[in-house]
């Protein structure tokens, strides 16, 4: 089969031919129909410090993506020849406190699909049965194929009371802007997103951002009196993983508000602890999504009108890999999809 590779250290991928993965007996093989590109692809390709550091080529890359069953284990009774899947690319150890605790997502032994194990940038792909996730076929399979960064999105949002509060997203990347449908969705009063990128607020906007800004340039004071907010934001969703937004989201905060952290922050970066202390915020860092509340709230949300189409921007025959990644490490582009079928 065809697949998309990490072949040695260093940047670069490449299309090569790979023997087709045996299914064991708890397996189900999968026949990849579209993928999505994440922004940890775009850094495996780079070869950055941390995919340096993570990456044991040669590696089939790719977590996100929509497929049919091809095959199944013997022991594996929830799937069947020609069901629509996706799958979460978190592979857990079902054994730890956590997993036995119904907290599969904080597994302090998670392996990444695409990442520590092949992935799903490849004609076909084998997962756990425990990975994988039956679709509803009424829903778009680019969107199915988003299910991994908006699970990203929805897990955050979902992470404190929006209902008639005034929220602040701070990276109109795909998450972000995901994160701003699903506020719209969830019944905030206000959904402000910034970046520093125009073509991505654009694409916030469309996502039903109420303002979007362009914080290199306007100020949020104004975008608060504009909303008639007297006191600042109450939810605040960071994002872009810069410091600097995530300083300006605790200056803008009103007193006793709380901030879930997604964006991957530097080490070293600072903020003004004095300012979260007297304001009493409450901050949670977010990983991954909830396996699987998160997945049957993403579900039940689609089926109930929550539109996040306008986040998919591009998509590529598989072939055309190189442009694929050229234009999502662009930052001109949402979701980019590469078609498999
Ligand atoms: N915690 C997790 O489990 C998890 C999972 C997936 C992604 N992530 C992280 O979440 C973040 C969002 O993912 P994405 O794929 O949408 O990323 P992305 O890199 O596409 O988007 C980040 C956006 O932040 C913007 N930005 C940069 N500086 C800014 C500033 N000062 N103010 C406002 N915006 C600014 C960028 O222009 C960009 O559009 C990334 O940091 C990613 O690494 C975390
Ligand atoms: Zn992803
Ligand atoms: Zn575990």
């Amino acid at each position: 089969m065809k697949a998309i590779m990490k072949v040695d250290a260093g940047p670069g991928l490449a299309l090569r031919d790979v023997p087709v993965p045996e299914p064991g007996p708890d397996d189900v093989l999968i026949r990849v129909l579209r993928a999505s590109i994440c922004g940890t692809d775009v850094h495996i390709d780079k070869w950055d410090a941390w995919a340096a550091a993570t990456i044991k080529p040669p590696l089939v890359i790719g977590h996100e993506f929509v497929g049919c069953v091809v095959a199944a284990g013997s022991h594996v009774r929830a799937f069947k020849e020609g069901d629509l899947v996706s799958g979460e690319g978190h592979l857990v150890c079902g054994k730890c406190r956590n997993c036995l605790g119904g907290r599969m997502h904080l597994c302090p032994h998670t392996r990444g699909v695409g990442v520590n194990r092949d992935g799903a940038f490849a004609e076909y792909l084998c997962l756990p049965q425990t990975n994988v996730w039956l679709a509803d076929s009424a829903i778009p399979p680019d969107v199915i194929s988003c299910f991994d960064p908006l699970g990203n999105a929805v897990h955050t949002a979902l992470s404190f009371d929006v209902l008639g509060e005034d929220v602040l997203i701070t990276g109109a990347g795909p998450i972000g802007c995901m994160a701003a449908a699903v506020c719209r969705h969830a019944g905030a009063r206000s959904v402000v997103v910034t970046d520093i990128n125009p073509a991505r607020l654009a694409l916030a906007r469309r996502m039903g951002a109420t303002v979007a800004v362009d914080v290199s340039k306007d100020s949020l004071d104004e975008v608060e009196r504009f909303l008639g907010m007297k006191e600042g934001f109450d939810v605040g969703l960071e994002m872009s993983g810069s410091p600097a937004a995530l300083s300006q989201m605790v200056n803008v905060m009103f007193a006793g508000g709380s901030i879930a952290l997604l964006g991957l922050l530097p080490a070293a970066a600072a903020v003004d602890w004095s300012k979260i202390i007297f304001k009493g915020l409450t901050i949670r860092g977010i990983y991954g999504r909830k396996m699987y509340e998160t997945w049957y709230k993403m579900t039940v949300l689609l089926q109930g009108g929550l539109d996040i189409t306008p986040v998919i921007t591009h998509r590529f025959p598989y072939r055309d890999f190189r442009e694929a990644f050229d234009l999502m490490a662009s930052g001109r582009s949402g979701k980019v999809i590469l078609e498999w079928d």
